[in-house]
């Protein structure tokens, strides 16, 4: 949460810091703001709001002969979201400012201590401690000065320093938020994240917890924040293109990303499912056979949409693989009781790779000994260089904070594991295994044929349900998890509450629920579950239940049901639930869009959980 950016160089800063901060505000957008070194003076912006806010203010400023500058667009934990709180903070003679990404725990002590020294602070931040702090320290260095603040500091940062008397240099540190550096021959770069970064270079260089770096034009230098000891660091190359984070002519980024699914799917499969044998080669994945003919459970740890992602696997692993599997959501799982040692393999599943608590969670897995594996789509990012393994998903970047290639390409990629698994531990007959690969790479063929056609009766139907107040989703077996799935997709770009229910549970209480203004997204494809799916329909339907089904092509029994009836093309009924989803997302966003909601930047949310 919260999108840092930083340059020093020969171009002109502010629009590099604003081109930056437009490809991060996905990270946060309560507030933004920059600042750069123009002549003998720090010059700062700051606007409430979204990014827009800032670049209206900057706006006369934009072609000034500043070459150095940190940028921010702000989440807000500490202090609510208004020009006074926003980023960056700056130290009591205005000389030294900070921008931060993070949550600094003890930070109400230090300002306590700092304000009896006789520092003033104009905001409610954690952050601003962290300038008096450095200013405390600071005598003529400043990589010193900030080394001694951090010393004092508990709890998570991100975070850019600049200061009015050591011009051109910028000072970064990170303790478990994301942090990342560019590297070119004249300049250095620094950002929360890469598509930051794409449109000037594809050099990159990871921070690790407890790292500092100071960037001056085309040189770095990397050190522990603790010994002060020099680093050196391998500089990575990221294959993804600025392109890539854009709309292309899309209204939102979610229509762009539900689109480019078929293709995502494909890229995640590529190369691991060899097209003759059926054979799944996962390389990657850092087990060897003898390692996973161990395995005695597997947990799944994830959040949000990811962690759906896991409950579909469960289904998947158990029945092909004959493993037991337990999910987690990774909140709850790292603050109980785990009975997790060496035989037991833990897989985090998330898109960022940098999510608080699945990153606590596997830290956690790994320090009772167990094999951590993850499944993740950004390369290089924390949880790929903790884990014993990676299965990357080949989603390319995900910008809207609703994910949605970033989940079927999970499943994509879970359905491959299982897969994997099925053929080492020889759960799965190669005939079997062929067919259920190929299945999975049909499925993506069968999506892109169909989702123009499912997006503009989708649009039709809406007219129906855009404003209501709440929303239930219903789905056995597989496609259980995606009715959770259309629920929070629902719920957190439209503010519609909505619930997912496995259809049997309905009567169980929320049957209480249906009446004639109550709206039911229903998942009924011809699958082993079919009848029972059926009959829970049918007691929604004797309740008056507003209908709306989604079907198997030639299932003529559910339009007796309701008027609104949407036909998908019949697939491997393992496959289900990456087609089931598309109408689910279509769904929230043709609603979200009709209402006139923020598609791409819904209220209180960011993309990056990077706080707990
Ligand atoms: O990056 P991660 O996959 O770890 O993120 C997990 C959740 O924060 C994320 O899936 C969130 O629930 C999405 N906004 C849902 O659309």
């Amino acid at each position: 949460m919260c999108g840092i950016v930083g340059y020093t160089g020969n171009r002109k800063v502010i629009p590099v810091l604003l081109e930056g901060l437009r490809r991060l505000e996905y990270r946060g957008y309560d507030s933004a703001g920059l600042v750069y070194q123009y002549q003998d003076a720090l010059v700062k912006f700051r606007a409430a709001g979204k990014l827009v806010h800032l670049e209206q203010t900057v706006d006369e400023h934009i072609g000034e002969e500043a070459y150095t500058g940190l940028g921010h667009t702000r989440w807000a934990t500490h202090g609510a979201p208004t020009q006074d709180n926003a980023h960056p903070h700056s130290d009591c003679t205005g000389e030294l400012v900070v921008v931060h990404n993070g949550i600094i725990e003890n930070y109400g002590k230090l300002k306590q201590g700092l304000v009896a020294d006789g520092h003033r602070f104009s905001s409610e931040t954690d952050t601003e401690v962290l300038a008096h702090l450095i200013e405390k320290y600071l005598k003529d260095d400043l990589v010193t000065a900030v080394r001694k603040a951090l010393a004092r500091v508990e709890g998570s940062y991100a975070l850019g320093v600049m200061w009015l008397k050591d011009p051109g240099r910028l000072v970064a540190a990170r303790n478990q938020s994301p942090l990342v550096m560019g590297v070119d021959t004249d300049a250095c770069y620094l950002a929360s994240d890469i598509p930051a970064l794409l449109p000037y270079t594809k050099k990159v260089i990871f921070l690790d917890d407890h790292e500092l770096a100071v960037l001056e034009k085309g040189v770095y230098t990397i050190m522990g924040v603790e010994s002060g000891q020099e680093i050196s660091k391998e500089i990575k190359t990221i294959h993804w293109n600025a392109a890539m984070a854009e709309k292309a002519g899309y209204k939102h980024f979610m229509l762009k990303e539900i689109y480019e699914q078929p293709q995502a799917i494909l890229n995640t499969v590529s190369g691991r499912i060899i097209p003759d044998t059926g054979k799944i080669d996962l390389p990657e994945i850092g087990l060897s056979d003898e390692d996973i003919n161990k395995i005695e459970r597997i947990a799944l740890v994830a959040c949000g949409t990811s962690w759906h992602a896991a409950l579909v696997a469960k289904y998947w692993i158990e029945k092909w693989a004959g493993i037991p599997v337990d999910v987690d959501i990774a909140s709850e799982f790292r603050y109980r009781r785990l009975l997790l040692h060496n035989r037991v393999l833990t897989v985090s599943i998330s898109q960022s790779g940098e999510t608080a608590d699945t990153l606590a969670g596997i830290r956690l897995a790994a320090s009772l000994g167990s094999r951590v594996v993850t499944i993740c789509n950004v390369v290089g990012s924390t949880m790929t260089r903790e884990a014993d393994g990676v299965i990357y998903t080949h989603a390319g970047p995900e910008i809207g904070v609703a994910s949605t290639k970033a989940f079927t390409s999970q499943l994509s990629a879970l359905f491959l594991f299982t897969l994997y698994l099925g053929q080492v531990r020889q759960t799965i007959e190669q005939d079997m295994l062929k067919e259920l690969g190929t299945a999975l790479i049909d499925v993506a063929a069968l999506i892109d044929t169909t989702l123009p056609v499912m997006q503009e009766q989708i649009r039709e139907m809406i007219e129906e349900y855009y404003d209501a107040k709440d929303f239930l989703f219903i789905g056995r077996g597989l496609n259980f998890p995606i009715a959770l799935e259309g629920a929070l997709k629902l719920k957190e770009i439209s503010y519609i509450h909505a619930e997912g229910y496995a259809a049997g549970e309905l009567k169980h209480g929320p049957i209480a629920l249906i009446d004639k203004d109550m709206p039911v997204m229903a998942l009924v494809p011809q699958d082993s579950v079919y009848q029972k799916t059926i009959s829970n329909v049918e007691e929604i339907r004797a309740r008056q239940g507003r209908l709306l089904l989604i079907g198997t092509l030639g299932d003529e029994h559910l339009i007796k049901l309701t008027d609104d009836v949407l036909y998908l093309p019949r697939v491997h009924e393992e496959l289900n639930p990456l087609l089931y989803t598309i109408p689910a997302q279509l769904l929230s966003y043709e609603i979200a869009n009709r209402r006139g909601c923020d598609v791409d930047q819904p209220r209180n949310l960011a993309k990056s959980v990077t706080v707990e």
